[in-house]
């Protein structure tokens, strides 16, 4: 089993702002409508967005959170230039969106462990789309704190259970989600998922190691292009080398990535 290649070709897509829903803590919902239609989007892929003008200059990636016909939702935090300027745009203003790309998420195959999906704050965005094609399977969220844990009744309908953490201790358990994931493979290996933090990513990547459980995780990294050409989005590979998080990722093999 391996992270799930692109069954579509990335196409250039106009993409028209039909929402834009804010969250407490500065994360927003963006619905938006593309034309033409992406076609079917596998859960992890991401695509690349930008303004009708020059300023920020490159486009920037964002995972698919959930998907209906050419309605596509992102869940977006607020960090620079363009994702400030996507939390004040406005119903009917159009993007330019190229997509989808890269690999996503394996789905539940019988033969392997039950899966686990493990999410740090804005890194539970792809769960949405993998949740709603595959069924249900046990979440563990975690955040800073309970405001940065976001659309609960739409994560509680889909994920069973749905575990949560806060380092704060203001919603659910008090640790970092690496202490419910720790517990549950103590009943024996599991097929995790996981997205967030690089940090996050590594102590994963440890656990499933100590316990033989196959983690796909899909790595953060600046990019320029999405699409192979820049070469800027390289990570350190095992044993050695670099993989290309935009078109060997972003869902990779845990045990392929060199965390230092
Ligand atoms: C495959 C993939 C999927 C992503 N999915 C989402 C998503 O669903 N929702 C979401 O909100 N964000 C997502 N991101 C991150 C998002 O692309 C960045 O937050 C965005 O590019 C920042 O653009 P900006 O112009 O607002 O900030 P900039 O002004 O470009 O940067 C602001 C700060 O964020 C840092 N930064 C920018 N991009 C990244 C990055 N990729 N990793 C780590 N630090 C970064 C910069 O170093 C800088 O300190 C994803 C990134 C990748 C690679
Ligand atoms: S972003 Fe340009 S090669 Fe990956």
């Amino acid at each position: 089993m391996e992270a799930t290649k692109a069954k579509t070709h990335p196409q250039e897509a106009e993409a028209r702002v039909i929402r834009r829903r804010p969250f407490k803590g500065g994360i927003f919902l963006l619905r938006l409508k593309t034309d033409p239609p992406l076609g079917l989007i596998q859960p992890g892929q991401f695509v690349m967005l930008r303004g009708e003008g020059l300023d920020p200059l490159l486009p920037r990636p964002f995972s698919v959170h959930d998907q209906e016909g050419n309605y596509l939702d992102l869940l977006i935090q607020p960090r620079g230039r363009f994702t400030r300027y996507l939390s004040q745009i406005r119903h009917g203003e159009r993007l330019i969106l190229v997509g989808p790309l890269g690999r996503g998420f394996p789905q539940p195959e019988k033969k392997k462990p039950p899966f686990l999906l493990v999410a740090g704050g804005i890194g539970v965005a792809p769960f949405g789309l993998w949740l709603k094609m595959f069924g249900p399977a046990p979440l563990i969220y975690g955040a800073r704190s309970r405001q940065d844990l976001i659309r609960l009744s739409f994560w509680k309908a889909l994920a069973r259970p749905l575990i949560l953490t806060t380092e704060d201790g203001s919603l659910g358990q008090r640790a970092l989600v690496t202490s419910p994931l720790q517990e549950a493979l103590k009943k024996g290996p599991r097929t995790i998922l996981a997205c967030g933090p690089t940090p996050m990513l590594a102590a994963v990547a440890r656990l499933a190691q100590e316990t033989n459980s196959p983690a796909y995780i899909s790595l953060e990294a600046q990019m320029a292009c999405g699409t192979g050409l820049c070469l800027g989005c390289a990570v350190k590979a095992r044993p050695g080398g670099y993989l290309h998080v935009c078109q060997e990722g972003p869902v990779v093999l845990a045990e392929e990535v060199e965390f230092d």
